[in-house]
């Protein structure tokens, strides 16, 4: 039984089922397309909310105050060296699935499992942050023209009693970050006595995004690329705004709680990086995966690293670190310098960009719930493909309806950093696949070569440790429970269902 766990499906036979499959996806993406979904992927978010608390930190932990910089740096070379794994095993498997996918082929079924798994962590649940951020920024941006939204169809019940927690402890005084959920507390309706408070916004963006995406990836491709377009603009735009308003003594002290508050502020900026790794589930749709795969996870790393250092200078320049913990530290910056209009213009931008974040990661999961399912590893019913469009509509569906369940009620810390560890551990697992994959398969041809092997992996894995120690406990016993869940569904289902285990007998 313990061999079976670690049955392996060959590369050959991977690559030859994708080429023999009546369920193909279709071809239709290019090198440019790729890079765009890359940064469409990892420009959201975490520049645009989640540095907040990662520069001023939060009750529970310390900020990285103007040293979130470095904080960027740190993330950005571990990121570096796990794209560099990534982008080999990319082009040595080109199929949909990630690295499920790459790690069938090399550290056998329990794991591929276990990663399978893993990577809902990091498109769905990931995505129910973004969905939060997104109805946060939208409620804001409609108050700003005019428009009102009830604020308890803006956030999750929890805020909303904790926000009134709050305010009461501080006998009356509202945080500028608790003003949405405190409003929501404050106007609800009740519907036959039950408290009315939840995120109807979250809920109707996924739900575009998901219609988007199940009539076609060329017609998402092309909507992505614009909302990239956009996002670079703003940030450019922020860069080149702020940047006369920055006062260097706002950079002083630069590391106000020493190196604990870098390494925190790192284990939380992470999230600003994912993305990079969601371009490789696209491979089978990419018209030459060994060629656009790896110019499309270093290039759009480098570009974004590159931006995101500039913005977050000039962001601790303009305001005292302190003052950075609100939902929407970019656009508050410029409220703080009275430039409303460039907070304004700000404030579109995030929405712009998250909008793109949701697409890239509701286009992923789906694509690896299909990869498991065609291998047996779920239900058949997963694997089916729109006859018209193409696409995997049953799992993008199922997927939407998930997503923008969860975003109704959930609280975007504690999503933030489940999503790190549960990325962070998929990391690690591929990192470690490129090794054994060198010496299992050392002949097989490499499109694309991690350079310094076993070096790079080695320093991959012990960053992305690294990174991950910087988190709460609570988040290790939640990603604990997730992965025992995973485990019970394997043993369940999986485990005697795998097209691998009717082929080999085992
Ligand atoms: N990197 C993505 C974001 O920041 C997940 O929104």
């Amino acid at each position: 039984m313990f061999r079976q766990f670690f049955r392996t499906k060959s590369l050959d036979a991977i690559l030859l089922e994708a080429e023999h499959q009546s369920n193909k996806l279709r071809r239709a993406l290019g090198p440019y397309d790729i890079v765009m979904l890359g940064i469409g992927a990892i420009i959201g978010s975490g520049i645009f909310a989640t540095i907040g608390t990662a520069v001023a930190g939060d009750a529970l932990r310390p900020g990285a105050g103007p040293a979130i910089v470095l904080s960027f740096a740190l993330t950005a070379v571990a990121c570096a060296f796990c794209g560099l794994c990534y982008a080999e095993f990319a082009s040595l498997v080109p199929i949909s699935g990630s690295a499920y996918t790459y790690s069938y082929a090399t550290m056998g079924e329990l794991v591929a499992w276990i990663i399978g798994w893993d990577l809902i962590i990091e498109y769905a649940v990931g995505n129910v942050a973004v969905a939060i951020a997104w109805a946060a920024y939208f409620h804001q941006l409609c108050e700003g023209i005019g428009v009102h939204i009830p604020a308890w169809l803006a956030v999750d019940y929890r805020s909303a009693v904790q926000a009134s927690h709050a305010v009461a402890n501080a006998g009356g005084q509202i945080d500028p970050s608790l003003l949405l959920p405190f409003e929501a507390w404050q106007t609800h309706p009740r519907l036959l006595g039950i408290p009315v408070i939840f995120n109807a916004l979250s809920v109707g963006i996924v739900a575009v995004i998901t219609w988007l995406l199940i009539i076609g990836v060329k017609e998402s491709a092309r909507v992505n690329n614009i909302m990239v377009i956009i996002k670079i603009c703003i940030l450019g735009f922020f860069v080149y705004a702020g940047a006369q308003f920055v006062r260097p003594e706002h950079w002083s002290p630069f590391m106000p709680n020493g190196f604990s508050g870098v390494w925190v502020g790192a284990s939380l900026i992470f999230f600003a990086y994912i993305g990079f790794d969601a371009i490789s589930t696209a491979a089978e749709e990419c018209r030459r995966p060994s060629r656009d795969l790896p110019i499309g996870i270093i290039g759009s790393l480098i570009i974004c690293t590159v931006i995101y250092i500039a913005v977050a200078l000039v962001l601790t320049g303009m305001v005292p670190w302190q003052h950075l913990g609100v939902a929407d530290p970019l656009a508050a910056a410029f409220a703080y310098v009275n430039a409303d209009v460039s907070a304004g213009i700000v404030a579109v931008g995030a929405v712009v960009s998250m909008t793109a974040v949701l697409l890239v990661f509701q286009y992923g999961q789906p694509r690896i719930f299909f990869s498991m399912s065609r291998d047996g590893l779920l239900p058949a019913y997963f694997a089916k493909v729109h006859p018209r469009y193409k696409t995997p509509h049953i799992t993008t569906f199922w997927t939407g309806v998930a997503v923008a369940t969860v975003s109704s009620v959930a609280n975007i810390n504690e999503i933030v950093e489940l999503t790190n560890i549960g990325t962070l551990f998929a990391f690690v697992l591929v990192c470690l696949g490129v090794i054994i994959l060198r010496y299992r398969e050392p002949d097989r041809p490499r499109a694309f070569r991690t350079p310094l092997v076993p070096l790079i992996p080695i320093l991959g894995i012990a960053s992305c440790v690294y990174l991950m120690a910087g988190l709460p406990w609570v988040t290790w016993v939640r990603f604990g429970v997730w992965l025992g869940a995973g485990l019970v569904v394997y043993l369940l289902f999986g485990w005697r269902r795998s097209k691998l285990a009717a082929k080999t007998g085992n």
